[in-house]
């Protein structure tokens, strides 16, 4: 089982600009929440518990102020610093001590997933044991991503970071899932002509040893992403229509904590007073009452 995640919350947020540069792209909120929550909940759905939050320089004392160590979630949250945007495999150079000689699970700070069958689908991801996974989800602008060519056995033939010429309609996601060799492979590349350790090079040392498996996020799920400003209103909305419809919310660390049987009703209602009052506290409140 994996046990440990990493968040990849850094970035200079370029495309969101003026937006973006006061404030780290993962602390601006998607409807009721800060973005980083999101992520985060994806790595508390696949029962992961110990976290390694990977920030900007100058940025860590903003995280531990909404996030802190995690103990409030029943959690282990670590932090640490990235100088430059190095490219997505630099989380496993920086995370070297963190990830020892344990698989490890990273998510980006902008990725949304959402979806009936998500938590079981997370499931079955964090029971790789060697190799590499990654989950595709079929997208009408392929070009946008890091994008997988599969066979009719669903045997991933290649991966390629936004292809100029159409080779499928499978965007890679930003949720990845390694084993243990990660570090050793990531700490082999070489900056791409951008400048960057890409991913897909990682991916595709997995792939030329047969290493390289997928799993899907099928029409049922949402994977949205947060890269442009117009994607990010897009998944802003998503989050507000649903959470109304339905009077549940997307994403609630404490709603999943207390599922997983990670903290109990009084660590709550520690949250609630560390929120104050709000619309978020309100909900933590019900839940608190529902499951008397
Ligand atoms: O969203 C999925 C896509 O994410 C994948 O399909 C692509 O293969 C992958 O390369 C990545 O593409 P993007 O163009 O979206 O990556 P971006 O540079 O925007 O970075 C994604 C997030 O990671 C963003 O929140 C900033 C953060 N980041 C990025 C880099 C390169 C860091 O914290 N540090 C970094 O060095």
């Amino acid at each position: 089982m994996i046990s440990k995640g990493i968040i990849l919350a850094g970035g200079t947020g370029k495309r969101m600009s003026p937006l973006t540069k006061a404030v780290n792209k993962q602390l601006l909120p998607i409807y009721d929440k800060p973005l980083i929550f999101y992520p985060l909940s994806i790595l508390m759905l696949s029962k992961i518990r110990d976290v390694l939050i990977i920030v900007n320089k100058g940025q860590i004392g903003q995280y531990k102020k909404l996030i802190k160590d995690g103990k409030n979630l029943g959690m282990k949250i670590a932090y640490q610093e990235q100088s430059k945007p190095r490219g997505l495999p630099d989380a496993f150079i920086l995370g070297e001590k963190f990830i020892g000689n344990k698989n490890v699970a990273m998510i980006l700070g902008d990725n949304f997933f959402y979806g009936q069958g998500l938590s079981e689908n997370l499931k079955r991801c964090t029971k790789l044991k060697s190799g590499a996974k990654v989950l595709l989800h079929r997208v009408s602008n392929p070009d946008l991503f890091g994008v997988a060519k599969v066979n009719k056995k669903n045997k991933i033939l290649k991966v390629i970071e936004k292809p100029k010429k159409h080779i499928s309609k499978l965007a890679i996601t930003g949720l990845y899932f390694f084993d243990k060799n990660v570090v050793k492979y990531s700490k082999t590349l070489k900056p791409s002509k951008r400048g960057e350790l890409e991913i897909v090079d990682l991916l595709n040392i997995y792939k030329k040893k047969n290493k390289l498996t997928a799993d899907y996020i099928g029409r049922g799920g949402a994977w949205l992403d947060t890269g442009s400003i117009e994607d990010y209103y897009k998944t802003f909305s998503f989050v507000h229509a649903i959470e109304n419809r339905q009077g549940v919310k997307i994403a609630c660390l404490e709603e999943i904590a207390l599922f997983n049987k990670w903290i109990n009703k009084n660590q709550i209602k520690k949250q609630i007073k560390f929120y104050g009052n709000c619309n978020y506290s309100n909900y933590l409140k019900k839940i608190i009452k529902d499951s008397l």
